[in-house]
């Protein structure tokens, strides 16, 4: 069924940078449909390595590093671990998830760079770069802060603002400063090895316009966008100490370019997982019978598409990608996901926080994948996905079924007799399921896939409805026999097509029919389950998840959302000064709040009585919003007692009661930090 051309796979999703945990974006865009694949894949017995691993290079990392006060090996450290157990829990099956800070990546990526070079693959070429005198240092764009000449936000980088989001290069910040010494950096001229992309570009025109014009339309687009621009020289070495050494005499002070060594990573990770398993590493990258398929999220294309091709076919050893299916990006909640500004949802935190649910998340994603367009996770959408479809339809069939085999037959299961009609349209639908699955799986549409996939267990769940066996148990016992044969067989084949999708509920499905998974060729038909074999127990597949787990999450983003906009309000300016006279005038009391209630037709206002340990006065308060009036009778506040009386809406006011205001004017009491005698003086 697979495609005949190739002998064997290489499978790789994109090296997560090891500078903050990874989310449900990465999981949406490149992981789920990896792993989907490369199960997939493994189920049709073809020979498979799927690697990946932690991105440790590269000024994202040194700049992590120095914000936490941190070596970037201490960063990568943390990060690589967190990271590669979040994998392992959502079950995203590698055959190693490596590193690049591993010393036969160094070694790989060094030795390529080196054979390049000696070939005289690269253009040397000396430039002028930023330089920090105070640190003796060049800095890359990233290291330069300014103003943003487009938002005038102060805190603009060389490469990006991040206020405003338009791309910028150092030389248009306004007033730039480098990010390591505050002071303004000088031009100073540096030597770097360029990879001349444009020699390559009639190559490239013609590998890709004219040999990959199935690649999906997002990643055509792009490529084709990109070589119509025109390529230019790209710089494949840094002025940095983090990173591969550039192996080239007179480069000291210099590594690779992290997009040059990241995607060699790939390589390396296979290298090491082939010596672990004794396996030569060698035809998965450079037997042309191999077939090479890059997963990565939109922002990765070009480095993908044209930059690590451009690579590969300079050096000349290897194969090329025969496809990159990339993705679009995810959404949270109708917001771009943001590591910086933490709108994100965290693997490692749903982890903790739903635990159990890690097959549930992995078919939202997939239902909800970025396949052609970003799209949109929400809270709302997770609750309906699992409460109505993996709930109501795949784990109510499968429950359905196991119960009742359990009920008439003591859980075996029992033989079939003739079959009807409504029989045979179920198992000729079955037969059909398989190949669409596979079909979708290696066209890269992983949400039709999951579709078919959940077509089966909506028409076993019709059958059952449709056949109502639990009202011909008396009258026809033999026709029961059948139907409960063939919704079991349904559930087993349910078991076998999951796999790739729902890893956790297809281990439980054969746990409970006490049976081996089987291999996809299996799949499709009613044979899977001999009459007489025992059955176990059902076990639940899916609960309901309830409003208050998604309000909680809700919440959690919500306070996210506050912070943020917290940070970006800015800081209140203070008053003019003033003498110690002025202060003085003023009385200010704690007084006790008697009475409290609406002011008609205001929305700000409530109306209250104070004791103020001088007299009972009325005051008007614009605290509407914050309080309600029944629960802040008894209130101790303090209040500016000698305040000329005010009309309000009609109401005599008099004094005022002062209120704590935070920069986005949320009001909060002002009150004594133990109980004190009305009428205390504040002073
Ligand atoms: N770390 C990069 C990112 O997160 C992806 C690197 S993919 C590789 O965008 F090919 F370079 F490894
Ligand atoms: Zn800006």
């Amino acid at each position: 069924m697979a495609d005949k051309k190739f002998k064997r796979y290489t499978v790789t999703a994109a090296l997560p940078y090891a500078n903050g945990p990874v989310h449900i974006g990465h999981l949406a865009g490149v992981y789920v449909p990896a792993d989907i694949y490369v199960r997939y894949l493994r189920s049709i017995n073809e020979d498979v390595a799927f690697v990946c691993g932690s991105d440790e290079h590269g000024v994202a990392i040194t700049l992590r590093a120095k914000k936490d006060n941190k070596t970037p090996q201490e960063i990568v450290n943390k990060y690589h671990y967190l990271i590669k157990d979040s994998f392992e829990k959502f079950g995203i099956d590698f055959d190693i998830y490596s590193r690049t800070s591993a010393p036969i990546h160094h070694e790989t990526s060094s030795d390529i760079f080196k054979s390049m070079y000696e070939r005289g693959l690269f253009e040397e070429k000396v430039s002028m770069q930023y330089y920090d005198e105070a640190n003796e240092h060049f800095l890359a764009d990233r290291y330069i802060v300014g103003t943003c000449p487009t938002c005038s936000f102060d805190g603009a980088y060389g490469d990006q603002c991040e206020r405003c989001g338009s791309t910028l290069s150092p030389s248009e910040l306004i007033n730039p400063k480098s990010a390591l010494s505050g002071f303004k950096p000088i031009q100073k001229e540096t030597k770097h090895w360029f990879l001349p992309m444009d020699k390559y570009e009639p190559w490239l025109k013609e590998w890709i316009l004219e040999g990959h014009k199935e690649w999906k339309t997002n990643v055509y687009g792009q490529c084709k966008s990109w070589l119509d621009n025109g390529l230019m020289p790209r710089a494949m070495t840094r002025d940095l100490d983090w990173g591969v050494k550039v192996p080239v005499k007179g480069a000291e002070g210099k590594v690779l370019y992290v997009w040059f060594d990241a995607p060699i990573g790939y390589i390396s990770a296979t290298k090491e997982w082939a010596a672990r398993i004794g396996k030569d590493w060698e035809p998965y990258w450079k037997d042309e019978t191999t077939k090479l398929v890059h997963f990565i999220g939109k922002d990765n294309i070009v480095f993908h598409c044209i930059i690590f091709p451009t690579i590969l076919k300079a050096e000349g050893g290897f194969i090329l990608p025969d496809n990159v299916p990339a993705n679009e990006f995810l959404n949270l909640e109708g917001n771009k996901i943001s590591t910086s500004k933490n709108w994100a949802v965290w693997l490692h935190e749903y982890l903790e926080e739903l635990p159990g649910k890690e097959d549930v998340l992995r078919y939202v994603l997939c239902v909800n994948a970025p396949e052609t367009k970003d799209n949109d996770f929400t809270w709302k959408d997770f609750q309906t996905r699992n409460n109505s479809e993996l709930v109501a339809i795949l784990g109510n069939f499968v429950n359905r079924a196991v119960v009742l085999t359990n009920k008439y037959y003591g859980g075996v299961v029992p033989a079939r007799g003739e079959l009807q009609k409504i029989d045979q349209e179920v198992i000729d639908k079955l037969e059909l399921a398989p190949s669409k699955i596979a079909k979708a799986i290696e066209n890269y549409k992983f949400r039709d896939a999951m579709a078919e996939f959940m077509d089966v267990a909506r028409i076993g769940n019709k059958y059952l409805a449709d056949c109502e066996p639990w009202k011909l148990i008396k009258e026809t016992p033999d026709r029961v026999a059948t139907i409960m044969n063939i919704a079991m067989q349904l559930v087993a084949n349910l078991a076998v097509l999951g796999e790739p999708f729902l890893p956790n509920t297809a281990n439980k499905l054969a746990r409970i029919l006490n049976f081996e998974k089987l291999k996809w060729a299996s799949a499709g038909n009613i044979e899977l389950l001999k009459s007489g074999h025992k059955i176990n127990q059902p076990e639940l597949l899916f609960e309901k998840i309830e409003d208050e787990l998604i309000e909680k999450q809700i919440a959690k983003l919500e306070a996210t959302k506050k912070d943020n906009e917290m940070e970006n309000t800015p800081v209140i300016p203070s008053k003019p000064e003033i003498t110690f006279d002025d202060f003085m005038k003023m009385d200010i009391r704690i007084g006790t709040i008697l009475e409290a209630s609406a002011v008609p037709k205001s929305k700000k206002l409530l109306k209250l009585k104070v004791d103020t340990g001088i007299d009972q006065r009325t005051v008007l308060s614009g605290i509407a919003q914050y309080y309600k009036p029944d629960e802040i009778v008894g209130q101790q506040v303090s209040i500016l007692v000698n305040l000329a009386s005010r009309n309000i809406m009609g109401e005599e006011s008099q004094g005022m009661i002062l209120m704590a205001e935070d920069k986005m004017g949320n009001l909060k009491f002002v009150m004594p930090s133990d109980e004190v005698n009305s009428g205390s003086t504040i002073s």
